[in-house]
């Protein structure tokens, strides 16, 4: 069974603490794009993991990680992660990283920051990892591989180039020399995790082996689908788990969104549902919405059923996993945003075409909050009536079933539902 987990909003949907629950039947966890702009926590027995490259899946003795082809991977960050790992116990044997995954040089920070100061009022918040201007090479087909950082040669001469090419338009103070030997050495130290990755993965489909593949970020960062330019770089939806692996798209069995109760998102863009008063800051504190990466406090609002309807289509998401359902507990209303008012007309699907995000209104259905406390639940059938009212209200305006309820972060508290 090959399944993709994906976010359906914007990034930071607990997707990490559901990957790391359904690990438990997989025999491979694939990251296959993003890089180290993602931040995936699991908490187990109180101790925290925060994962920015390496597939959660690790947590679990003998699962395969992959590091897809589609990444762009920043070698400091990944030894660094790695080291983490190691110091706590866990072991880095069932480690694969693709030849084919691109690098994340040095100087694609800096470029990175000064992008974002050129763009003052307009800048995107990124997670300045480098993540942007990494694939920016990689599109424009100058980008260095790590397979390259295996042979002095080739790494050698596209450092140059590549290096050369950015001089060009900026003022960059680096060493070529010294960013040679360092990533050489990053190639002596990963060598033996580099590998072929698409043709483990067709191997391990082959002997019929259950595969996880991890998304990061989510459906509304995604480069072509999302709310561009407010995006990450990299193919967020379901469909980017081939193209960022080397497999096709009939081997993909099953597609499950993680929707978090209400919506968050770290940097600019648009967000109708947000909520700017008490409620927000309620959110925020209650659901710790504080990023992982980079621990920018994120912005808080309703969920936004539009948004879902969308994910639901562009990804053609199966079933849903929903999270942190008892950040929700205290309140007295709850509001699901339905359609969006723009312009006196009512908008029910993704304004994909639009250009004045700012004027929509969201249109929302307001239901009864249940005022008791849900995180400590083991079974759907405990839930508060009112709670039970929400999922299903999620699960008609989405228009898939919800399978599984994710709530306090501990790992164990997930409950199957259909
Ligand atoms: P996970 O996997 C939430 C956001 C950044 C910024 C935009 C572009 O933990 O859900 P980038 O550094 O990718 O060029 O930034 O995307 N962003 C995320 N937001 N969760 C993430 O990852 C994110 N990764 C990037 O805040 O708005
Ligand atoms: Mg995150």
């Amino acid at each position: 069974m090959n399944t993709v987990v994906v976010g359906t909003q914007w990034g930071d949907e607990g997707k990490a603490r559901v990957v790391d629950f359904l690990a438990q039947e997989a025999d491979a966890v694939v990251r296959f794009q993003g890089g180290s702009n993602a931040g995936h926590t699991v908490v187990v027995n109180g101790e925290k993991f925060i994962f920015h490259l390496v597939p959660c899946g690790i947590l679990h003795l003998g699962t395969k990680c992959i590091i897809g082809n589609g990444l762009v991977v920043d070698p400091g960050e990944l030894l660094m992660e790695m080291k983490t790992l190691q110091s706590k116990k866990i072991t880095l044997k069932n480690l694969y990283l693709s030849s084919g995954a691109h690098v994340v040089m040095p100087y694609h920070r800096k470029i990175e920051e000064r992008e974002e100061n050129r763009r003052g009022r307009r800048k995107i918040g990124t997670t300045k990892r480098g993540i942007g201007p990494a694939y920016v090479d990689k599109t424009a087909r100058r980008g260095i591989k790590i397979g390259d950082l295996l042979n002095k040669e080739i790494l050698a001469e596209k450092l140059k180039m590549n290096l050369a090419f950015w001089k060009n338009s900026y003022e960059l103070d680096f060493s070529e020399e010294d960013i040679l030997k360092q990533y050489l050495e990053y190639g002596r130290k990963l060598r033996k995790y580099i590998t072929d990755t698409s043709l483990l993965i067709h191997r391990l489909i082959e002997e019929g082996k259950n595969i996880l593949f991890e998304g990061a970020q989510g459906t509304l960062l995604d480069i072509d689908h999302g709310t561009y330019p407010f995006v990450t770089s990299s193919s967020t939806i379901a469909a980017g788990a081939c193209i960022g692996t080397g497999i096709g798209p009939r081997y993909i069995d099953e597609v499950l969104g993680v929707t978090k109760a209400y919506t968050t998102r770290v940097g600019k863009g648009p967000f109708p549902t947000e909520i700017k008063g008490e409620i927000g800051k309620i959110l925020k504190e209650r659901g710790k919405e504080y990023g992982a990466t980079t621990g920018r406090p994120r912005r808080c609002g309703w969920l936004d059923a539009v948004i879902l309807r969308y994910a639901v289509r562009v990804n053609g998401l199966d079933e849903l996993i929903l999270t942190k359902l008892d950040v929700l507990d205290t309140l007295d209303k709850i509001k699901i945003c339905t359609a969006y008012k723009y312009k006196g007309k009512t908008v029910k699907n993704f304004p994909f075409q639009l250009n004045g995000w700012e004027e929509c209104q969201p249109v929302y259905e307001e239901m009864e909050g249940w005022k008791e406390n849900t995180s400590r639940l083991s079974a759907y059938k405990d839930l508060p009536y009112r709670a039970q009212l929400y999922l299903r209200k999620i699960e008609a305006i989405g228009g898939i079933p919800i399978r599984y309820l994710s709530l306090n972060p501990e790992r164990t508290n997930i409950i199957k539902i259909s």
